[in-house]
């Protein structure tokens, strides 16, 4: 499939801080990419960048073939955006904002009305269309930044923490309306909740001092962990230490990790050497043992432990982990 947005070398300088530091992405339609960083990392600012908000120290961004450099107006059609902290004017109603926004976007007539309309069911945003944007609760505020990105339907969007501030059921809502749209647009979402990732994201970035650390796939990241395949079992207390000795043992086992002691039993963790699965060997060695196993699971691997490792670790400028 074609690609709606690429990045090209992308470099921005705020004085003597380098924001922004040599980042390159192509996003295909149907593809939702995560971009995931600590703050300060350069999310914003590249996101600044993609849509033509400010415009780039060195680099270059097209979207839907337009060069947002020399072709702006071309390119922001085809772009909805939902920038950091959702500005709007705040003495509109939401009612007078979607309609002034689908104005400068060009919808009209019938089209126009029922286009609003609908937007504003998906965005659940009917009992506050006639009050104040400024006296919104910062969800309602996020809501109607959300309902101005999409608005004239635009095959790229560009959503900056899109479900910060939102209660759980909204930002549940949220994620199902991205993952309702994909298949039809390129998207680019940044988030600090790494399960958001796994819930509505084709591909993960993670960035950090400006720099791309990590582009792949939510699987892909999770596979880093080293928790990836370890498998966590219960087993009585007394029995802790000879099944350690025995699994810690064994050739595909890294080592055995104690966990919580439940009563007279207790949490034995056994990490992958390598990452593969290590299930069977596990399940084999305690059967042989003959020992009063409980609880057998895999772990899936932790996204934070990633997060923390691809971040913290320092790295050679432009080095990306491409898994
Ligand atoms: N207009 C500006 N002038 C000076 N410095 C800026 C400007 N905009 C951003 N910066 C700096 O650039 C760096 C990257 O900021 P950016 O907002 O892109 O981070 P972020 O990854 O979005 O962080 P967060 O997770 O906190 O939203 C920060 O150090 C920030 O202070
Ligand atoms: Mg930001």
């Amino acid at each position: 499939m074609e690609n709606l947005i690429e990045v090209r070398d992308l470099h921005k300088s705020f004085g003597s801080l380098h924001a922004v530091n040599g980042v390159s992405l192509n996003i295909r339609r149907g593809e939702v990419l995560g971009f995931l960083g600590p703050n300060g990392a350069g999310k914003s600012t590249t996101m600044k960048m993609i849509t033509g908000f400010i415009g780039p120290s060195s680099g270059s961004v097209s979207v839907c073939g337009h060069d947002v450099g020399t072709a702006p107006l071309a390119a922001k059609e085809k772009i909805g955006y939902l920038p950091e902290g959702a500005p709007a004017y705040g003495e509109m109603t939401p009612s007078q904002f979607l309609d002034f926004i689908a104005d400068i976007r060009g919808l009209g007539g019938a089209g126009k009305t029922a286009r609003i309309r609908e937007v504003v069911e998906k965005i659940n945003l009917g009992g506050v269309l006639n009050q104040s944007i400024e006296t919104l609760s910062k969800g309602f505020k996020r809501r109607v930044g959300l309902a101005q990105a999409i608005l004239h339907d635009p095959e790229v969007l560009i959503l900056d923490e899109p479900t910060d501030g939102l209660d759980p059921n909204q930002k549940h809502e949220v994620r199902a309306l991205i993952r309702e749209m994909a298949p039809n647009k390129a998207i680019i979402i940044s988030t600090h909740i790494l399960e958001e990732v796994d819930a509505v994201c084709t591909r993960a970035a993670i960035i950090a001092r400006g720099q791309l650390l990590f582009l792949g796939t939510p699987a892909e990241l999770q596979a880093r962990s080293a928790r990836h395949n370890a498998v966590t079992m219960n087993v009585p207390a007394s029995d802790a230490a000879a099944v350690t000795e025995r699994l810690g043992g064994l050739p595909d086992i890294l080592r055995i990790e104690p966990g919580e002691t439940l009563g007279a039993r207790q949490r034995l963790t056994a990490l992958s050497r390598t990452g593969n699965p290590i299930f069977d060997v596990v399940h084999g060695a305690l059967r042989a043992g003959d020992w009063a196993f409980s609880e057998l699971f895999v772990e899936p691997g932790h996204l934070d432990e990633v997060f923390r490792t691809i971040t913290t670790v320092a790295r050679a400028p432009g080095e990306v982990t491409h898994s």
